[in-house]
């Protein structure tokens, strides 16, 4: 029994669609920053990339999934080190295995979105300081010209930059990601504020060679949640996780500004204003967050996730946000006030056994319904993701997948949310009540900062 009206249809041509990300499928991208990084032990679950999903070779096997699903969108992202090896030199085989994945998605009846750039560098450029480089906004722009010259025949949806949020605050302030600096804020605004330029330089090149191109970006959004309501101290350090996390680089392309106090770290960026074409959004979930004099890497808070809501696979180390209903109406809701067309770009949760994936997806399909009819130009959804991929520092260990992936024999496996997503694309957003339930909080483990 379907729970929508014909009051609350989702619009003709809204977008069902997936994820994923180059160096978490396609195997065995040697000439990132991210294999020198697993090569060297540094990844939490010590685990390796490898073969990935294989999708080098085979993409076009889980494209075949996606079809038959009944999905009509994915998004994918070039690998910048197989394009531009070297500075400057072009690896030809590499773009016409881009130009027969994208044909493989057009003759599937999957519309491409591209992204340009999603956490791995080229090795030459991060070993001469990837996005605190003086000439890195150049090297973004020749690298997306070149891309969309390309494969520009082929795509038309454009992603610049996958999350410059968690690339900046990962790898520059907590250490998880390559280049593995801890509590350099300064820097990771400098490397924000770069990407933000390369963003508006590509956006403009993409422009030009396509002027009909839809161009943006995707942001991960966090919900921050004082622990406690009533302290005025704890939502002062929220709000300020909240501004630093989500809205610095939303704010450089939307206003050509970030506030005052830090704007002086950040050189000129006013002509940053305005170059977007859409609102990308990565919603996960919440975080609970509290004041602690002891934490100055992570802005003096204290980040935690209790114990009371279902939760997926635990993460070895850092929490992963908490799976809340309503993460999505929020997150939509304030970027909806920036008056372009919105999309969520990834959505999802770890979760080995589906235990709360059904559950997440049907109230997240429910809660997209209501925006859409109370007005919010929302255009499109993409789970995160198709297969089980390499989950950066988590590796392995860390399941998105709506099929499971064995590593090992490359066997795949459909889990019953692929079946339930399919359905519900098929039928543009219908949903079985049943599925609206909230799992047993089973998984019971409280996670904090480290
Ligand atoms: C990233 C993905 C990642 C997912 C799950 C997002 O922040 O864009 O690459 O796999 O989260 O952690």
């Amino acid at each position: 029994m379907a729970t929508f009206g014909p009051t609350k249809p989702f619009p003709a041509g809204f977008l069902w669609g997936v994820s994923t990300a180059a160096h978490q499928c396609e195997g065995n991208n040697r000439n990132n920053q991210w294999w020198e990084w697993e090569a060297a032990g540094k990844t939490r679950s010590g685990e390796r990339s490898g073969l990935a999903c294989d999708w080098w070779n085979k993409a076009e096997d889980d494209f075949d999934i996606a079809r038959d699903m009944g999905l009509n969108a994915l998004r994918f992202s070039v690998e910048w080190s197989r394009i531009e090896p070297r500075p400057g030199e072009w690896d030809r085989d590499a773009i016409q295995r881009y130009r027969q994945m994208l044909a493989g998605l057009h003759q599937r009846g999957l519309r491409p979105f591209v992204c340009l750039h999603h956490f791995s560098n080229p090795l030459w450029f991060e070993n001469t300081g990837a996005f605190l480089h003086p000439d890195c906004v150049a090297r973004f722009e020749r690298f997306a010209r070149k891309v969309v010259e390309e494969l520009g025949d082929l795509c038309s949806d454009w992603l610049t930059f996958n999350e410059p949020n968690v690339y900046s605050v990962l790898g520059y302030q907590l250490g998880e990601f390559p280049p593995g600096q801890k509590g350099k804020l300064i820097r990771s605004i400098r490397v924000l504020a770069n990407m933000a330029r390369a963003h508006a330089r590509a956006y403009e090149a993409i422009h030009q060679i396509q002027p009909g191109a839809n161009v943006g970006w995707t942001q991960n959004y966090i919900v921050f949640q004082p622990v406690d309501d009533a302290s005025p101290i704890n939502q002062l350090a929220c709000g300020v996780q909240s501004y630093f996390y989500n809205d610095i680089f939303t704010d450089f392309i939307h206003r050509g500004c970030t506030r005052s106090y830090i704007q002086p770290f950040c050189g000129k960026t006013a002509d940053i204003q305005g170059k977007t074409d859409f609102a990308g959004v990565n919603v996960y979930g919440r975080v609970h967050v509290g004041l602690s004099i002891r934490r100055p890497a992570t802005l003096f808070a204290d980040v935690h996730i209790p114990m009371d809501m279902p939760q997926g696979d635990q993460p070895i180390g850092l929490p992963f946000p908490e799976i809340t209903p309503g993460s999505i109406t929020a997150i939509v809701e304030h970027i909806a006030k920036l008056g372009k067309p919105v999309y969520v770009l990834e959505n999802g949760v770890p979760d080995r056994s589906d235990r709360i994936r059904p559950w997440l997806l049907a109230n997240t399909v429910n809660e997209m319904r209501d925006l859409i009819a109370r007005g919010i130009d929302l255009r499109g959804y993409f789970h995160w993701t198709l297969t089980d991929n390499f989950e950066w520092n988590q590796g392995w260990h860390l399941r998105f997948g709506l099929v499971e992936l064995d590593p090992e024999t490359q066997q795949r496996r459909l889990r019953p949310s692929a079946r339930l997503y399919g359905e519900i694309a098929r039928s543009n957003g219908a949903v079985e009540d049943g599925v609206l339930a909230e799992p047993e909080p089973e998984n019971k483990v409280a996670t904090k900062t480290q």
